[in-house]
């Protein structure tokens, strides 16, 4: 790290502090498989400061230093042990009305007792932590992350005591050259707020352990990779009991890979069967729960398991009034049960990676998943080190949810006007979705040509399936402008209707004229199903969305700064009259497609 010279204080300005922890950025390369494995959580009292002019990063707060050379005593502005706590992970604007809006940095430290053996290395992983995070061991810098909504890894190894002081200073603002901007509609929730753990991996360990099914449409090619941490060469395993299967996979240089065949049975929402794995390499043993399907495009249309599927799906936010991004497993599950009584097989997961914990569990409970990064809105197409971090993004988002039968689309952004800058970034990324997996499918949400009013978005050519965010009878009050958009379009391929809704406020009724009302929003939705149940080419909808959710953007008297286009209420407690009418639009599908998904 370059080190910083201070000067005397006045003169550290934000290029010279901030230019010394550059240069270590980890990412998806330092990530390591999880499944199976040996952790000591650091889930619990944090001592935290608010720290709104990076004063730690500006005068190395994380060195301690007390005494100078000479060994006078030094003044200092911070006292770790006594500051207050805070229980970690959460997101801190959830901990107490004075840190709601608080959107700056703050440093969390805590001391950790550790017990090292020999021949391993540990790593610090953070589940997310928003927008960027610096970590600091035993006084020693080890690296920074950026990305508010993906797992980051540490090797702590070296850095590594019986008695460890860890700090992790973390920066929640928000900026134009991020991903997202410095614009959402969502709330900008600031902290570490998924798991903190550290994880014990032998030298030459399991860095990633890959299992599929080979899309070719016989539904009995099973695809298994493996990638160590070090470029060694031997044998790695491959368990999976309940098909009887025990298969050697040859590593070279650190990495293996093999077909084989078997016949698992299929998961799908209705049955989501999934089978126990097991991948060791020497030391190493890693384990997984996966279920075994295949999807794929053909024509117009999405085949799941070589059969014809309608994504009878609902968009969804991770926020709870409770615990903001934070979401816990049961909420998870809550939300899962919302949407498949109301008849869904399938969610659209906005605008940002959620919780591994929430496709987990849509591969238990049965439900379909498409995945997102924040490429949202009017991104810096143009900057390079943009690209370099939503590209980032979406490789930690497959390595991490690689193996996650229910997650079925990749979508490279939402909502970003057609330009050639934003054409190049975009087909870049779906370049990287489909070369780093081939069993997914690559998407986006894309806009209505407003000149055409039709699908004419370039990027189209790039994708799988078109997601398409339409707001007839909101935004664009002509109604009739719905019909005529699908007459204007002629797409060679799938589209899901990704939005369309209406802010309601529960309990507030008036005529369907009157804006934010349920009987409002029901009257949009009988309308939109009325016109998207005619168009053949239409393969899904995710309608815009199924809770009300936390939003800086949205200050009338029925909103109070919540975003009222939800199904249910944000308590989660009050469906709106919409949602039957898209429960009885689904059952209606499903029944058609014959009860199956
Ligand atoms: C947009 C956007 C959503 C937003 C929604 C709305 O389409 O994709 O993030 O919340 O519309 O305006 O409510």
């Amino acid at each position: 790290m370059k080190k910083y010279q201070q000067k005397n204080v006045s003169d550290i300005n934000l290029e010279d502090y901030l230019g010394e922890y550059e240069g270590r950025e980890t990412g998806r390369d330092q990530a390591v498989f999880t499944g199976g494995r040996e952790t000591v959580s650091l889930a619990g009292k944090w001592n935290y400061a608010v720290d709104a002019y990076d004063t730690c990063l500006r005068q190395h707060w994380f060195e301690e230093r007390y005494r100078d050379a000479r060994g006078f005593s030094l003044p200092v502005d911070y006292s770790f042990d006594t500051w207050p706590e805070m229980e970690l992970p959460c997101c801190w604007n959830t901990q107490g009305e004075k840190f709601l809006l608080y959107e700056g940095s703050m440093v969390f430290t805590r001391r950790v007792p550790f017990e090292k053996r020999a021949g391993e290395r540990v790593y610090l992983r953070i589940g997310a932590a928003n927008y960027i995070c610096r970590v600091f061991v035993n006084g020693q810098y080890l690296g920074s992350h950026r990305g508010g909504s993906t797992p980051a890894f540490f090797d702590v190894t070296d850095a590594l005591r019986a008695e460890n002081r860890f700090l992790i200073c973390v920066d929640a603002t928000r900026r134009p050259e991020q991903v997202p901007t410095e614009n959402t509609d969502w709330f900008n929730y600031g902290g570490i707020y998924r798991e903190i753990d550290l994880i014990r991996v032998p030298e030459a360990g399991i860095r990633d352990f890959r299992l599929s099914l080979v899309p070719d449409g016989s539904f009995r090619h099973i695809a298994v990779s493996a990638a160590l941490t070090r470029p060694a060469d031997g044998e790695a395993v491959l368990a999976l009991p309940a098909l009887g299967i025990r298969k050697s996979i040859r590593i070279r240089a650190g990495r293996g890979r093999a077909v084989l065949t078997a016949d698992p049975e299929l998961w799908t929402p209705e049955k989501p069967v999934l089978y126990d794995a097991e991948l060791s390499f020497g030391a190493d043993r890693v384990s997984d729960r996966v279920g075994f399907r295949e999807i794929r495009v053909r024509g117009r249309e999405i085949l799941l398991n070589g059969k014809k599927i309608f994504l009878r799906g609902v968009s969804c936010h991770e926020d709870s009034v409770k615990n903001g991004k934070a979401v816990t497993e049961a909420e998870c599950e809550q939300a899962i049960r919302d949407a498949k009584g109301m008849g869904c097989n399938f969610m659209r997961l906005a605008h940002y990676p959620h919780t591994e914990k929430m496709a987990r569990a849509a591969d238990r409970l049965g439900i379909l998943l498409w995945e997102e990064i924040p490429v949202y809105w009017a991104i810096r197409f143009r900057k390079p080190s943009t690209f370099a971090d939503a590209k980032n993004q979406l490789l930690e988002l497959i390595t991490r949810d690689y193996n996650r039968a229910s997650v079925i689309i990749w979508s490279v952004g939402n909502e970003n006007l057609d330009s050639d800058e934003r054409l190049r970034f975009m087909k870049r990324l779906a370049d990287t979705a489909r070369r780093e997996d081939r069993t997914r499918l690559v998407s986006a949400a894309c806009l209505v040509s407003a000149e055409k009013n039709a699908i004419a978005d370039r990027l189209a050519e790039y994708l799988d399936v078109i997601g398409l965010n339409e707001y007839y009878g909101w935004y664009s009050p002509d109604f009739a402008k719905l019909p005529e958009l699908f007459r204007n379009s002629d797409p060679s391929k799938p589209v899901i209707i990704t939005e369309f809704g209406a802010d309601a406020l529960y309990g507030h009724h008036g005529t369907a004229e009157d804006k934010g009302t349920v009987e409002c929003q029901a009257a949009i939705y009988e309308r939109q199903i009325e016109e998207i149940r005619k168009i053949g080419y239409v393969q899904g909808m995710t309608p815009w969305i199924l809770y009300d959710f936390r939003c800086p953007r949205r200050t009338s008297f029925i909103q109070l700064y919540y975003n009222r286009k939800g199904l249910i209420t944000e308590d989660r407690k009050h469906k709106k009259p919409a949602y039957g009418i898209m429960k009885r639009f689904y059952l209606e599908k499903k029944k058609a497609a014959g009860g199956r998904t």
